[in-house]
């Protein structure tokens, strides 16, 4: 049986109060009633509503002081509210907009316009928790993927970790940090489906065994594309691999084609990748790391500023947060420059 949505109204018209829940109860609705602002602060915490619909009028408390404490409130802020103000009033309309409003409605009342609106909030606020559900469930698999791999423990959150300070530093947006961190956890999501034997494999990769792990890139984009809130994540996860040569996979895109937030991530993985154990080889010591990413940040396969502001990032807060080395050794040939970040023997 589906579960019926709780709207609290509150209102200190008796008229209002009386037709909205007719209105509501007539349309599979369950209904809580508050007349004051007193009352509406406390239903709103012992019954939890699915919606609120109120007056900007109630005796006591502001309203908007209500909603402005309800939004910063965690176990509260998701709940939509609907507020009614007169058509006219438009400072009004902009006080509770401010305070956390999520739609108004005007008064006089059209029955149908409440009912869609409501409808609407619903709808949306339905869609954000079952977003919000699909990425715990994409986290937990992650997590329960990384327990099986001792060499990549912790990976996704370091990564996560650096990358989203790294953003922070040079200010981006906090949609584009928050995406950062995402895409730390869930870059390399797509590896569940390459082949155990092949992630482990001690020694270099065969060409075929290679062409199914880069395919890790494209898997882990369309695992997280239904989720809609990771929307600002795929391109991450799909575009980690480049490089700015055009050498880099699965699209080959050169320079700036490359989205900035792969290129940002691209360098505190590799950071992380370089400095941890491998089935193939023993972690770098962190300078060596670094030495690594300023080679490749020449090579032109990393974007040299970024590298640059990871650089800086390290020598003015220190390590990035990684667990203590037990051993630091340099476990690479020691003639010439290395293979290559992208070659058969490094899926970082
Ligand atoms: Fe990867
Ligand atoms: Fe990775």
């Amino acid at each position: 049986m589906e579960t019926r949505n709780l709207v609290l109204i509150g209102t200190s018209d008796l008229n209002d109060m009386r037709m909205l829940a007719a209105l509501l109860e007539g349309n599979e609705y369950d209904v809580a009633k508050a007349s004051d602002s007193g009352s509406l602060r406390d239903q709103l915490r012992q019954r939890q509503p699915s919606l609120i619909l109120v007056d900007a009028y109630l005796p006591g408390l502001e309203v908007a002081d209500i909603l402005r404490a309800m939004k910063s409130d965690p176990d509260m802020a998701e709940i939509p509210v609907l507020g009614i103000v007169p058509a006219a009033d438009v400072g009004l309309r902009q006080t509770l907009r401010r305070s956390g409003a999520d739609d108004l409605v005007g008064r006089p009342f059209e029955a149908d316009e409440i009912l869609l609106r409501l409808r609407t909030a619903l709808e949306t606020r339905h869609q954000a928790q079952e977003s919000a559900n699909l990425e715990k469930l994409l986290f937990s698999v992650i997590s329960a993927f990384e327990s099986r791999e001792e060499a990549k423990k912790g990976h996704p959150e370091r990564v996560a970790r650096m990358t989203r300070r790294l953003g922070e530093r040079m200010q981006l947006s906090p949609a584009d940090q928050e995406a950062l961190y995402k895409g730390g956890i869930l870059h390399d999501i797509g590896m569940i489906k390459v082949p155990k034997h092949v992630v482990d494999k001690p020694g270099a990769l065969t060409s075929e065994e290679f062409e199914l792990m880069k395919l890790h890139t494209i898997w882990g984009e369309r695992m997280c594309r239904p989720v809609q809130s990771l929307q600002r994540v795929l391109p991450i996860i799909r575009h980690h691999h480049e490089q700015m040569d055009g050498k880099g996979y699965p699209d080959g895109l050169v320079g700036e084609q490359i989205p900035r937030l792969a290129r940002i991530l691209a360098v505190a993985e590799i950071f992380d990748a370089l400095s941890s154990d491998r089935p193939y080889r023993a972690r770098m010591s962190r300078p060596e790391a670094l030495r690594y990413l300023h080679e490749y940040a020449s090579r032109n396969w990393l974007d040299a500023e970024i590298v640059a502001q990871f650089l800086k990032m390290v020598d003015e807060e220190g390590w990035p947060e990684i667990p203590p080395l037990e051993h630091e050794t340099l476990n690479l040939e020691k003639s010439g420059a290395p293979g290559g970040i992208r070659d058969k023997k490094t899926p970082v």
